[in-house]
């Protein structure tokens, strides 16, 4: 269903791995809102994703960046703004990955040259992306950043390790670069803290079926999917949210809420 919510604006979506990628699900729903975009991942993802179908899909193009380099951010944008025809209205920022969780390292006995390496790919390339569009002036007035994050960020879930510090660092940088973007040119900065979902980056974490389990039986909607994500960032990307910003915006059914739900116990 479309009610043409985006209808003539211009978007940049990072981080389609698969049909599972929350990603996937956000550009797909742009483009019903009439949208149009261009998608982005790491060169070495391109090899091995799909992400080409969904270009097919949504009749675009893919422009290889990673996320980590200024270069490849720079050389992003001015194709985008070339293929799209005018400045952008909105990105999405859906980047994890962390190398000690993928190694396997336990939080208590990480490498720390990876962890620098996890917060340089899934948080400093959200500052990085911002800082690129913020000196080449390339979001319209009024225009809307989005970065996925979790709630890790402010709990603790043990197996989350390191990701746990990026996603906080995430949520700095959007109340952060929020008030500059805000002052240059009304740009809103916010991050949607998602349920846990069944995606590549998030299967890769230990555990991950128990915490999407219980996160579940104690959220009383239970766990929010990569379609109604989808949905939610289509709001902020729209015009009925214009004076939202500097936010981490729950998005997970109600868990962050939650005390206790006796389900969880049964
Ligand atoms: N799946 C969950 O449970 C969950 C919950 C809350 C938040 N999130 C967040 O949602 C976002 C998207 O993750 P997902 O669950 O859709 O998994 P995903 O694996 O489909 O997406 C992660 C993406 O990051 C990309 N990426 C990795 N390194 C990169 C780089 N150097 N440059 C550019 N792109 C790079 C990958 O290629 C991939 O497309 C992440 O920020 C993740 O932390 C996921």
């Amino acid at each position: 269903m479309s009610n043409d919510l985006l209808k003539g604006k211009r978007g940049i979506i990072f981080g389609a791995l698969d049909d599972k990628s929350i990603a996937w699900a956000v550009a797909e729903k742009c483009h019903q809102q009439g949208a149009q975009l261009t998608l982005t991942n790491a060169p070495v993802a391109l090899r091995f994703g799909k992400i080409n179908e969904l270009a097919e899909k949504l009749n675009t193009i893919v422009i290889p960046a990673d996320a980590t380099s200024l270069e490849d951010i720079t050389n992003l944008y001015e194709e985008s703004i070339k293929h799209l025809c005018g400045k952008i209205d909105f990105i999405l920022h859906s980047i994890g990955m962390s190398l000690n969780v993928r190694k396997g390292k336990e939080y208590t006995n990480v490498n720390h040259e990876w962890m620098k390496k996890t917060f340089d790919i899934s948080a400093i390339s959200f500052h990085k992306i911002m800082q690129v569009a913020y000196n080449q002036d390339v979001m319209n007035d009024w225009g809307s950043i989005v970065a996925l994050s979790y709630m890790a960020s402010q709990r603790t879930f043990p197996e989350y390790n390191e990701m746990a510090e990026s996603k906080a660092l995430l949520e700095s940088f959007a109340r952060s670069f929020g008030f500059h973007f805000g002052q240059k040119n009304h740009v809103r900065v916010n991050t949607v803290s998602q349920s846990p979902t069944m995606t590549t980056a998030g299967s890769g974490v230990k555990g991950f079926d128990s915490f999407y389990d219980y996160a579940d039986k104690v959220s009383p909607l239970g766990n929010a999917d990569a379609q109604s994500c989808a949905d939610y960032c289509v709001t902020l990307f729209s015009d009925l949210t214009r004076m939202v910003t500097m936010q981490n915006l729950f998005h997970d059914g109600g868990f962050s809420m939650m005390g206790m739900n006796a389900d969880a116990l049964r």
